[in-house]
């Protein structure tokens, strides 16, 4: 296994969106093609599957040196309210281009709240937000409403409104249950806090409980790492996310300087802690779902799985697909599935063009019918694991990627006939590398500077 690591453990996307960020056609991007493939994706698919919202809600009362998600540092509370405001500005904008088509009301099937931290946000805040949201939408009749909640911050009547509102699924950041790991990652977080807030929310009746873990953390050990994964087991949620540490110093600056680069574990100590962490969960109930994430079988995430349901987009893994979604908030990421948009970066520049009346998007790429087709595999193989080829679809550049195929063959993490690819057990910890066979854009321009996190 070590020399598959040394081999395949190089930078590469994570494969939320294809193309991937960096590889976006900025310049043939403008805000009217957005709009226009809103519109026509809202037509085509409103009626039948509904859509989805994303709001970033990115305050957080203290920087965690390891984080890599776009999110603002404040302790002045102050901040809630002209953003809030501003989110349902933007979503008014985005109501006046849903009537340019036949539909007058969104149908809400999915909504996920992200951040940043959204309970930094009070309870009167978050309240007024929905509603406001709410009294636009037509809620579909099965809603998928989630949140991401900190164990520090999050209060009962959080978890009591957010359910009352429709939420039935809520994760909650764990990281790592060792004190040496949590100073280096400034993140102090006792176990209580995250006991209290699982048991709230059982209590109260959410139907899925999801803890994010990490590995490759600073400091971290396997017998560190065992340790959080027993404690964690303890509450038994019902989903894990065991992210792979994303080490990006060069995107988000100082704040992943909080240590120092030999603290943090090799890459091959760091496969050995996913390693081991996977064989653990699988040994104590838990089925490895896609990448990154394990569920119990009698989780929603589990059961699309084996159904084909399973989805993935800029939340990561979902249980469903929609074809329309829109992100709203300070550097959100839309997806109309024809065209993908970012919002502005900076809390002040997204209130302000949003103050302008603008659809606040600075960037985005409009998907030509390759990147369509490439999309659609390298979308299988995250989910599924595998994917379904038709011989005279088979693009050139795939026949001259022939070779890695054969040799990802020959290292047991890929099988492949003329009309399938499929991963193997093997090769699941790969699954990004297999990936890359398809990401013609990456494969015709590879990236001069490191944009990306390592695969293992
Ligand atoms: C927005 S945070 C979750 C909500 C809340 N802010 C909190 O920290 O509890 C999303 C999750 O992303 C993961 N994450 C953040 N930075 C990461 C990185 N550099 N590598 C891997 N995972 C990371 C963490 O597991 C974190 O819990
Ligand atoms: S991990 Fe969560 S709380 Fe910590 S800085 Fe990132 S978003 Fe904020």
């Amino acid at each position: 296994m070590n020399s598959l690591i040394d081999k395949y453990n190089i930078p590469g996307p994570r494969y939320t969106s294809y193309p991937t960020v960096p590889y976006w056609d900025e310049q043939n991007f403008t805000s009217e093609q957005w709009q226009h493939t809103v519109i026509r994706s809202f037509a085509e698919s409103n009626a039948e599957e509904g859509i989805s919202i994303y709001i970033h809600l990115p305050f957080c009362e203290n920087l965690c040196t390891f984080c890599a998600c776009h999110k603002r540092i404040t302790k002045r509370h102050s901040v809630e309210t002209p953003y809030i405001e501003s989110v349902l500005n933007e979503w008014k904008l985005y109501l006046e281009l849903f009537k340019k088509s036949a539909i007058q009301k969104p149908k809400l099937k999915e909504l996920h709240l992200g951040g940043g931290t959204p309970t930094f946000f009070s309870v009167e805040n978050l309240r007024y937000l929905l509603e406001g949201l709410f009294e636009t939408v037509e809620i579909a009749d099965t809603p998928e409403f989630s949140f991401e909640g900190h164990p520090n911050n999050t209060s009962y009547q959080h978890l009591k409104t957010l359910y009352d509102l429709g939420f039935r699924r809520v994760s909650f950041g764990v990281q790592d249950y060792n004190e040496k790991v949590q100073k280096a990652i400034n993140r102090v977080q006792p176990f209580e806090n995250v006991s209290r807030v699982t048991n709230w929310a059982r209590e109260i009746g959410y139907q899925s409980i999801s803890h994010d873990l990490v590995f490759g953390l600073p400091h971290q050990t396997w017998e560190g790492m065992e340790h959080t994964i027993r404690k964690t087991l303890e509450l038994k949620p019902d989903r894990l996310a065991f992210y792979s540490y994303a080490h990006v110093p060069w995107v988000k600056g100082v704040g992943q300087r909080g240590f120092d680069e030999e603290d943090l574990p090799s890459g091959e100590e760091k496969r050995k802690l996913y390693e081991k962490g996977k064989k653990l969960l699988e040994e104590l109930g838990y089925i490895e779902i896609g990448m990154d994430h394990f569920s119990l079988p009698t989780d929603d995430l589990y059961q699309s799985q084996i159904s084909g349901r399973l989805h993935r987009n800029f939340m990561g893994y979902t249980t469903g697909k929609t074809q329309l979604m829109i992100g709203l908030g300070m550097s959100a990421i839309s997806d109309s599935w024809y065209a993908f948009a970012q919002n502005e970066k900076s809390v002040e520049e997204y209130q302000q063009r949003v103050a302008k009346g603008e659809l606040p998007v600075f960037r985005g790429h409009i998907l030509n019918q390759e990147d369509l087709f490439i999309r659609r595999h390298i979308l299988n193989l995250m989910c599924q694991l595998e994917t379904e080829i038709e011989p005279d679809e088979v693009p050139d550049y795939l026949l001259t990627s022939l070779p890695r195929l054969v040799e990802l063959q020959n290292d047991g993490l890929v099988n492949f006939t003329e009309n399938n690819i499929k991963i193997t057990e093997k090769g699941r910890a790969f699954t990004r590398n297999v990936a890359m066979v398809f990401d013609l854009r990456m494969l015709r321009k590879q990236p001069e500077t490191r944009i990306f996190s390592m695969t293992v």
